[in-house]
């Protein structure tokens, strides 16, 4: 493939050119109403979409501790109106200084995962902290303080978690319950909560005021990094002070392609999701979707994302360390060449097949979308990984840390939580950041606008294929996040579906494509999108029905 780079041709990708009107109003989507109205309370404040996302990301951290926090990390991708600058604020956590891949290993060798996921050494340095300090210096007309304002309130104050928040503590109850901090939090009498708990969580608003007070180093330096660094080393971890002192965000360039007369803008690595778009959107540019039947049009969605997953265990990593080759994975040529291996007719079978092994379903990690009355843009996906990420709390500090050290390929070829593969190039080595399927996503039409993302682990990248398919279909933002959804992503060879998303006769002409499916009974994702109609100012949000608080509001 490497060859094909003298082939490149270098597709024009417009600028957005449009004359945009502003849409006077604004929408949010999140995960959860306290979230989506905490970015509301900033923008009436006099703040942007990008104050607003600093509020909402700090609000989720708050009422949604199993997906995301302050202990764990992020992606911004950002859309500023008044001068077009798109840019990827690059937050994900960075492995220690002290990483060594053999401390994940088991006597035998094998992957130990009780050490990726739980516990101390589970956790990278965090980036959420630097994230939420640069997006509102550089981004935000508000001072931190102010848009942090709403978290702190509803940390001190408390607030009910929902039913998923329970739920997903009875899960994790027993890891949960090997840590005093996180069980003193989550685990009130030692016992997982009932509906109606009030969670305070004073430790958490302190926190949040010592960044809102101090900034990047209030967290990162001082008495505060070496409190993080001694209960970390409890746990069983190993960061340094150096480590924390060491963390700083990353802007970088979008991945930016055309579909169809539309321009996406998606996450660039350390997230593996713009370049798996790219290749997906680019391979089924080359059909006429709308003419095929649900049957066809799955196994070529299928073939592409096949493609896409394998180029994505092999090639990706952590760009500030590893050289990829991204012109050539997102080149119209090179999908050209890939489409070109598609039967019409015939699945393709994965080069190997390991022992199956059912990926974790997902609605953990959390996205938000937003569309400012000015027009500015924010898709934000953040996460601690799995629920509650490492299940360690640091006393005095309110939050979970993260288990990001999982999504590096710990052992090459062994599959992580959501049975993904990966090489060298996503090995844990110190200061990399671990691959990532976070795909915040905008697609940016001659009229319409759309901002687009959800959690679920490997799933995040074909949902946001889905989601945008959809789109383009004409489903409004409710419909896209609520459709049914199938997954493929090259090993293991199995196209995962949700329950009842095809009938049974479909399933039975996949797999006479030579298809193997499996069908889930839980939900996955948590979609949460927006999109604008810039020709009449119309905007519209939608909010995942899988999950219980999620809230799209324009206003
Ligand atoms: O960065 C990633 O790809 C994963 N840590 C995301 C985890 C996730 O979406 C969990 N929940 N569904």
């Amino acid at each position: 493939m490497i060859r094909l780079r003298a082939l490149l041709f270098v597709a024009a990708l417009l600028p957005c050119s449009f004359a945009a009107a502003a849409p006077g109003k604004a929408a949010i989507a999140s995960a959860h109403k306290l979230a989506t109205e905490a970015g509301f309370d900033v923008l009436a404040a006099g703040g942007n979409a990008f104050d607003a996302a600093v509020a909402v990301s700090a609000a989720l951290s708050v009422v949604e501790p199993q997906s995301s926090g302050i202990g764990g990390g992020a992606f911004f991708l950002v859309h500023r109106a008044k001068d077009g600058k798109q840019v990827l604020v690059d937050a994900r956590e960075t492995a220690p200084a002290a990483t060594d891949a053999k401390a994940y290993l088991d006597a035998n060798g094998e992957l130990d995962r009780d050490k990726s996921v739980n516990g101390g050494l589970a956790a990278g340095i965090p980036g959420e902290p630097a994230a939420l300090v640069w997006v509102a210096q550089h981004y935000g007309r508000l001072p931190l303080k102010q848009s942090l304002a709403p978290a702190i309130r509803l940390a001190r104050d408390g607030f009910a978690p929902d039913a998923r928040s329970l739920m997903r503590i009875g899960q994790r109850k027993d890891v949960i319950a090997r840590d005093a901090g996180a069980s003193a939090l989550f685990l009130p009498g030692g016992e997982v909560p009932g509906a109606g708990w009030v969670l305070k969580n004073p430790d958490l608003a302190r926190t949040l005021e010592l960044i809102a007070e101090r900034g990047h180093k209030g967290f990162y330096e001082g008495e505060f990094a070496e409190k993080l660094v001694a209960g970390v080393k409890k746990a069983g971890g190993n960061w340094s002070r150096e480590d924390l002192a060491a963390y700083a965000v990353r802007e970088r360039e979008p991945i930016v392609f055309q579909y169809r007369g539309h321009k996406v803008v998606t996450a660039p690595p350390p997230s593996s999701g713009g370049i798996a778009l790219a290749e997906m959107l680019n391979i089924l540019q080359g059909y006429d979707l709308t003419r095929l039947d649900r049957v066809e049009r799955t196994h070529l969605v299928v073939e592409a994302m096949r493609r896409a997953y394998r180029d994505r265990a092999e090639y990706l990593g952590d760009p500030d360390f590893v050289k990829m080759p991204v012109a050539e994975l997102t080149s119209p040529l090179y999908a050209a060449g890939l489409r070109a291996s598609i039967h019409p007719k015939k699945a393709t079978p994965s080069d190997s097949l390991p022992g199956y092994m059912a990926p974790v379903q997902g609605t953990d990690t959390t996205h938000f979308s937003i569309i400012d009355a000015d027009g500015n843009l924010a898709a934000v996906t953040q996460t601690v990984n799995l629920p509650f990420g490492a299940a360690v709390v640091v006393p005095g500090t309110g939050f979970v840390l993260n288990n990001e050290m999982d999504d590096f390929a710990l052992k090459a070829g062994a599959p992580n939580a959501y049975g993904l593969v990966g090489a060298d190039a996503n090995a844990p080595r110190p200061g990399h950041r671990p691959l990532s399927s976070m795909t915040p996503t905008f697609v940016i039409g001659p009229e319409r606008t759309l901002v687009i993302g959800t959690p679920g682990g490997s799933r995040i990248i074909t949902m946001v294929l889905e989601g945008i398919l959809a789109w383009f279909d004409g489903d409004a933002p409710q419909q896209l996040v609520d459709n049914k959804r199938f997954h493929h992503q090259y090993l293991p060879d199995v196209i995962s579906t949700e329950k009842d998303a095809f009938t049974p006769a479909e399933r039975k002409a996949l797999q006479a494509m030579g298809h193997v499916l499996s069908e889930g009974e839980q939900p996955w994702g948590f979609m949460n999108a927006v999109d604008w109609n810039r020709k009449t100012g119309e905007l519209r949000g939608g909010s995942d029905s899988r999950g219980v608080s999620g809230t799209a509001l324009v206003r």
